[in-house]
């Protein structure tokens, strides 16, 4: 329940997708007196129960999300964050034998800590999923559209790979209402370098301005749950256990993956550029290096 935990809580909230939302932080005060003042404000999003508890008795939740663990200070890359937040991985998934839910894993570096709660709690692949490049699809869209005037969710372009530096933009890909992105009036192929680069360093730039990022990913992390509860069948980059698309097995990072009410039913396989799948392969080996590191 920090900048991130509190955020998504009231997201999930207003949406008014769950009836009782259990609430956990290593600092039981922090949970409770969060539980209080989301309770306090029960008047006014869909009705829902909100208390704090322990993490085990969590595991007959429908789905759970893991925000637990620090977040990057200024200068600090998400891989930076590997070697403490590994370890809550461990302390976490003892504690939840027998859980069956949705497990999203939220804390950073995500793809890394995806693998590691996939191979620790044995779950189905299909319920493990990292937000992953979710959150930084939306800041492509939304970069695009500023740029644009267009609105975000009229955009098609999608970012996979890590969610972090290695991050890769499928640019050749990208279209407007089917109009190609790189035949739309006003869109200049110079654009590109900058918006991937504002992509990549944003959470950068909001943590040296605030301290963290929260809202978007809280809002990433509802939308994502409503989609699953709803089974919206939506396609999604979400990051899980790769076994074999694009050649990657044995790491977990962001690809369009079909999301239904079972959770990741199938990742889809896109038309990308020769560069843009080198760098995919590269993105992989990223993330493979950090999961052999620990
Ligand atoms: N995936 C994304 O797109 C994305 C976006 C933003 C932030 N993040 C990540 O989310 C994580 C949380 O960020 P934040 O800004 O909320 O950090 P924060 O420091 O504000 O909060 C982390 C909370 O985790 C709690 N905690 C630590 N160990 C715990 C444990 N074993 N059990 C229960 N609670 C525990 C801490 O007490 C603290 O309240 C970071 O790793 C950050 O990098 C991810």
């Amino acid at each position: 329940m920090g900048w991130v935990g509190t955020s998504v809580a009231i997201s999930i909230l207003q949406r008014g997708i769950c009836e009782e939302l259990l609430l956990n932080d290593l600092k039981s005060e922090i949970a409770e007196g969060e539980a209080m003042d989301l309770n306090h404000g029960g008047s006014f999003y869909p009705s829902a129960r909100v208390r704090a508890t322990s993490i085990e008795e969590m595991v007959h939740c429908k789905a759970i999300v893991i925000t637990a663990g620090r977040g990057s200070v200024p200068g600090e890359t998400r891989l930076d964050l590997l070697r403490e937040n590994v370890k809550i991985v461990q302390q976490i998934s003892a504690q939840l034998k027998g859980f069956e839910g949705f497990l999203i894993v939220v804390t950073n570096p995500v793809d890394v800590l995806t693998y590691f709660y996939q191979m620790s709690t044995g779950l189905d692949p299909r319920r493990v999923i990292g937000t992953g490049t979710m959150l930084d699809t939306a800041r492509l869209r939304a970069m695009i559209g500023n740029r644009l005037n267009v609105d975000p969710k009229s955009i098609h372009a999608n970012v996979v790979g890590e969610h972090g530096d290695s991050e890769v933009v499928l640019w050749s890909g990208a279209h407007i209402g089917g109009v190609r992105l790189a035949d739309w009036q006003d869109w200049n192929s110079e654009y590109e370098i900058e918006i991937a680069d504002n992509v990549r360093t944003a959470a950068y730039q909001i943590i040296k301005l605030k301290g963290a990022t929260n809202h978007a990913i809280g809002l990433v992390t509802a939308t994502l749950l409503k989609w699953i509860f709803r089974g919206e069948r939506r396609v999604v980059n979400l990051s899980s256990l790769i076994s074999g698309p694009y050649g990657l097995s044995d790491v977990a990072l962001s690809l369009p993956s079909l999301v239904s009410s079972s959770g990741i039913e199938r990742i889809l396989k896109v038309r990308m550029s020769d560069k843009e799948s080198e760098k995919l392969l590269y993105s992989a080996e990223v993330i493979k290096k950090a999961i052999q590191s620990v």
